[in-house]
Parts: C-alpha cells; sequence; structure tokens
C-alpha cells in the first residue's frame, strides 16, 4: 500500500509515514487522530472515527484540546516506528498539562508490540490491534478509571463491513473504500501478514453501498484498498478459500476481483475508479480486460516487483519470477497501451549481489516505470527473513544502490512524463495547489499529478488540460475547452 501523499508523484521513500490529522466536530469529548504509514491505516481512523463518534466524541485537529490522543501506526520498515515512538516521546509535557489525558497506540505496532509496548512507552494507556476497533468503547470505559487496556485479538471475519466511515480530513472529491483486510502472501521480509492477520475479503453488497453513498454525496472518485486485491473473492463470508476449493453453490454466487471492479465501475460513470494493491502472481487478464471495457477505470497499476532477480525472488517468496512479472507487465501494454505502472522495489535485500542489483536496474529498463517507491530492506522482527536470511548487505553498499536505484527512476519519470506533454487529458480537480492559491492541483487517468490556472473552475470538476511542460515529478498544463 502508498502512503498518503496526494501531491507530487513519488519517487522515494520519504513520503512514507506522513501522518494526516483528521477533523470533524460531532460529540462533547474530543479525539485526536493521527495516521501512519498506508492507505488501509489512513481509511482504517475513518472507522475508528465512525465507531468513536456513535460513544460520543469529535475529533479535533488541536491536540492541546483533546481528551484522547490516537496514533495508528504502522511497523512496515524499523524508521516508520522510530518516527511514532518519537511522536509518543513529545506527548510527556501534554499529559503533565492534563492528568486526564489518554494516549492509545492503533494499527500495525500495537498488533506487533502487544502489551510490550506499554513497558516500553510508559505514557501509553491503550494498545489496539487493526481487528479490534470495535472494542474502543470498552476499552475507553477501562482506562478511565486509570488502568491500562489491550485488545489486539486478531480476527479471521473482521471487515468492519457494516461501519460507515466517518471521512474527516477528506477533500470531498476522492475517497478510500476498503475491500478485504490482511494478507496470506507471506512474503519473507513483510511483517503485514503478522500485524493485520489473515486475508478476507468484505461483503461485495457493502462495498457496492458505499460506493453508492459516496456518489450521492458528491465524491468523483474511489480508491478500492486491499494488500492483495487480486485475490478478492466474495461468496458469502467467512475464511478465506480458493475458488478451487468454494462448494458449487458458493461458486455460482461468488464475486471475483474483476467482477466487482466493473460493479463498482458501473455505480456511475462520472465517478472514477482506481484500486491499490496488485500483486504479479495473482493479476488476471480479466482484470484488465474490464478496465479496457469500462471508461471510469483509471489507466493505472501500481504493481510491486521488489527485485528484478529470480534468486532474489525467491528468497522473498515473492512467487513469481521475472519472466512471469515481465510478462504481465507486456499484457498490460498490449490490452491497455495508456496505462501507466508504478512499482515497489526493496533494495539490499539479504545475499544481494552487485549481480542481482544490476537484474534490478535492468527489470527497471524493460519497463520504464511512471514511478516508484524504494525502499532499503529493514529487516523486521519475526518474519522469516527476519529468523533465517541474514541481513548481510552493509548499509553503505544499500544507500549506494538505493541512490542508483532512485536515480534511475528519476530518468524514467521524466522519460513518461515528456510523453504526456503536448496532450489534452481528462483531469479531475482534486485540490489546491501547495505551491500556488492560483493553481489546481488535478490527475488524469494516468495518475500522474498535473497543476493548472485555476480559471473558474472549482474542486471537484472534470476538466480538459492540455499538458505544456514538465519535470520529473510534476507536470504543468492549462485548461482548454
Ligand atoms: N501488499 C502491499 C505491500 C504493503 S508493504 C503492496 O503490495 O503494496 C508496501 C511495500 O513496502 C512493499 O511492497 C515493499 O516494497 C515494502 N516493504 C515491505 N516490507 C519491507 C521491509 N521489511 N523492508 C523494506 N521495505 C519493505
Ligand atoms: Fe506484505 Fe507480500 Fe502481503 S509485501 S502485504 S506479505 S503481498
Amino acid at each position: 500500500m502508498k502512503s498518503l501523499d496526494q501531491g507530487n508523484k513519488v519517487i522515494d521513500e520519504s513520503k512514507q509515514g506522513e501522518a494526516t490529522v483528521l477533523n470533524t466536530n460531532v460529540g462533547d469529548k474530543k479525539v485526536y487522530i493521527e495516521s501512519y504509514g498506508c492507505q488501509m491505516n489512513f481509511s482504517d481512523s475513518e472507522i475508528v472515527a465512525s465507531i468513536l463518534q456513535e460513544d460520543g466524541y469529535a475529533t479535533t485537529r488541536n491536540i492541546e484540546e483533546a481528551d484522547l490522543v490516537f496514533l495508528n501506526t504502522c511497523s512496515i520498515r524499523e524508521k516508520a516506528e522510530d518516527t511514532v515512538r518519537k511522536r509518543l516521546k513529545s506527548f510527556t509535557k501534554l499529559k503533565r498539562n492534563n492528568k486526564k489525558l489518554k494516549v492509545g497506540v492503533l494499527g500495525c505496532m500495537a498488533e506487533r508490540l502487544k502489551s510490550k509496548l506499554l513497558e516500553e512507552e510508559k505514557l501509553v494507556d491503550l494498545i489496539v490491534g487493526p481487528d479490534a476497533y470495535r472494542d474502543l468503547p470498552t476499552l475507553l470505559e477501562e482506562i478511565d478509571g486509570g488502568e491500562k487496556a489491550v485488545n489486539v485479538l486478531l480476527s479471521m471475519e473482521e471487515t468492519y463491513a457494516d461501519i460507515s466511515p466517518v471521512r474527516y480530513g477528506s477533500n470531498g472529491v476522492t475517497a478510500f473504500v476498503t475491500i478485504m483486510r490482511g494478507c496470506d502472501n507471506m512474503c519473507t521480509f513483510c511483517v503485514v501478514p503478522f500485524t493485520r492477520g489473515r486475508e478476507r475479503s468484505r461483503d461485495a453488497e457493502s462495498i457496492l453501498e458505499e460506493v453508492r453513498q459516496l456518489s450521492e454525496q458528491g465524491y468523483k472518485e474511489v480508491t478500492v484498498l486491499g494488500q492483495n486485491v487480486d485475490s478478492y473473492l466474495w461468496y458469502g463470508g467467512g475464511p478465506k478459500k480458493h475458488f478451487k476449493n468454494l462448494s458449487e453453490i458458493e461458486k455460482a454466487s461468488s464475486i471475483n476481483f474483476a467482477q466487482l471492479l466493473k460493479k463498482v465501475a458501473q455505480v456511475n460513470p462520472e465517478v472514477r475508479v482506481r484500486f491499490f494493491t496488485s500483486n504479479p502472481q495473482d493479476m488476471t487478464d480479466e482484470v484488465l480486460e474490464v478496465m479496457a471495457s469500462e471508461e471510469n477505470i483509471c489507466n493505472f497499476i501500481h504493481l510491486p516487483f521488489q527485485s528484478g532477480s529470480d534468486r532474489i525472488l525467491d528468497l522473498m517468496n515473492r512467487g513469481y519470477t521475472v519472466e512471469k512479472y515481465k510478462e504481465r507487465i507486456d499484457k498490460i501494454k498490449e490490452i491497455l497501451p495508456d496505462c501507466a505502472i508504478s512499482h515497489d522495489i526493496i533494495s539490499g535485500f539479504c545475499s544481494e549481489t552487485e549481480e542481482d542489483h544490476q537484474a534490478t536496474l535492468d527489470l527497471m529498463d524493460y519497463v520504464t516505470f511512471d514511478y516508484g517507491y524504494m525502499f532499503n530492506y529493514s529487516e523486521r522482527p519475526n518474519t522469516y527473513a527476519a529468523k533465517k536470511l541474514t541481513d548481510d548487505v552493509p548499509e553503505d553498499v544499500k544507500k549506494r544502490r538505493l541512490a542508483e536505484i532512485i536515480q534511475r527512476q528519476r530518468e524514467h519519470s521524466f522519460i513518461r512524463n515528456k510523453t504526456y506533454v503536448g496532450n489534452t487529458y481528462k483531469v479531475l480537480i482534486e485540490t489546491i495547489s501547495k505551491k500556488s492559491d492560483e493553481e489546481y492541483l488535478g490527475r488524469n487517468s494516468q495518475n500522474a499529478a498535473i497543476i493548472f490556472p485555476k480559471e473558474d473552475a472549482k474542486l471537484g470538476d472534470y476538466v480538459n488540460v492540455l499538458v505544456e511542460d514538465c519535470n520529473s515529478a510534476t507536470l504543468r498544463g492549462k485548461i482548454v475547452s
């Protein structure tokens, strides 16, 4: 999953772990929520806000007036956890000034460290894992009397399907809709299967209902979210099964990702649809064909590849080879010639040689990605890699390799951006540009961010924009009729 920066194209890891503060105003007690990491966490915070709203809490942007401070945390890399620990330390004075203030840690760090986090971070009152948010009102009662409380139970079934997220902090134009939780892939470097539990899909009808509501509220774009959307399968509930293991009745009523995507797109042709994240081992031609047939599904695919070396991919337990990845790329380009593609790469995984590193650069050259998210390998406790492999690439070598990868991506982003110059795109206006009040930021179907003068257009409008200029991160243009 990607971090939530919707500004410019992200081509390095610096955007990961940025916090967004959510804000709304209902109830008499106040909660301040900061979310870190992937979109799933931001989406979960909207669910938490909804549960707390029922319990009489309004959200506030002003931490000083909060009765409750929540950090919805990320464990994906050590750095993400360091950021949260630092933030927790910064609450010492706040707690001293407001003896009643309670601090809660939610999300992946809560799940990974469990009650150990209470020993490590003394000012934390509450630890709640990603599947336990319904228990928040009870846990809050428990800590009211000065106790500490923990619920980190993972579930095989929880999808919060019936909870209507409170979309505070939203631009009113774009929204996330979670379609599944957890991950069963067990990539050897990854902490997510431990922190977010087993994969389970959400009731298709509840997803469609949420999209209908967003459409009625005037939203113009939905991004459906899952760690591995291609393996979405709804057949009436319960733990994940593969299609081949379904009964005949379950098969007949089941809905896979391609079918869901089509239904989501058909809710309203004026509402764009995006999705995150695809996995090379599961992405089907059926999904690509649905993308080609539905005009409002955006021409953009995020397809992490992690490494260009078969030996490393095998060590990572990624379930595909370089050849298979290339075959997926070729198919995307055949069925969707205008499709933009982005990636994730982990540099410096256990035993990675210069030759393996070169193979990663070669695969980048094969594809010419629009952009990507690039990381140095960070060993995570309890993963297979931490237990059985050696994190043996020296820091300076990791650093140098990552810099080479980022540099290559800059070149490729510039090449891809130049292909947009001189063309006109249907652009959805998302926000006012960070740099100038006189300009908007919008995106074309390929997810490229374009900056242009406002004219008399409004947020949420679709406008035709002629792209006139670019660098490796941003496109600039003007509205044309
Ligand atoms: N299923 C999600 C993965 C979420 S993690 C997806 O495919 O997007 C997002 C990215 O973080 C992964 O693709 C990987 O590139 C990176 N990542 C995961 N674990 C990591 C680790 N231990 N060190 C460095 N990067 C990691
Ligand atoms: Fe992690 Fe691999 Fe799942 S990267 S989230 S285990 S697909």
